[in-house]
């Protein structure tokens, strides 16, 4: 593997131009480059849809410490899935607000498996997962 490449692809003008803007404003070489990197995103999602592959997804909660039992649900279920919980960083954004991201690593349907459970707990008011992989 390794090296390059070259094939030429058409797409709608509509997205053509969005694409340039795209490519200046998130700092791309070029649009290879940027299309290189959309394709690497999606293929990431199907592989761990798709097979047992390892992959390591990063979760986001924003929850208000306050909703009832939430932080000792939280922590259940950290619990239950503490195997495959690589780290947890915790941040009390005011009086109120606490923000977590959660590293999970583990197969796709385990690490899908904790972060559902941990973004559906009661009382979360938002919850963000990326899913990465070494591609
Ligand atoms: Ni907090």
């Amino acid at each position: 593997m390794g090296g390059v490449r070259r094939f030429s692809i058409s797409v709608p003008s509509e997205l053509a131009e969005p694409l340039d803007i795209l490519i200046r404003t998130e700092g791309y070489a070029n649009r290879s480059q940027a299309i290189a990197e959309m394709i690497r995103d999606r293929l990431i999602q199907h592989v761990a849809v798709s097979e047992k592959e390892e992959v390591i997804a990063t979760i986001t909660l924003l929850y208000d410490h306050h909703r009832l039992n939430l932080v000792e649900r939280l922590t259940t279920t950290h619990h239950a899935f503490q195997e495959f919980i690589a780290a947890t960083l915790h941040i009390h954004l005011d009086a109120t607000n606490c923000l977590e991201v959660i590293v999970i690593r583990g197969n796709a349907s385990q690490v899908r498996r904790a972060s559902d459970a941990l973004a559906s707990l009661k009382g979360i008011r938002h919850a963000q997962t990326t899913l990465t992989a070494v591609l």
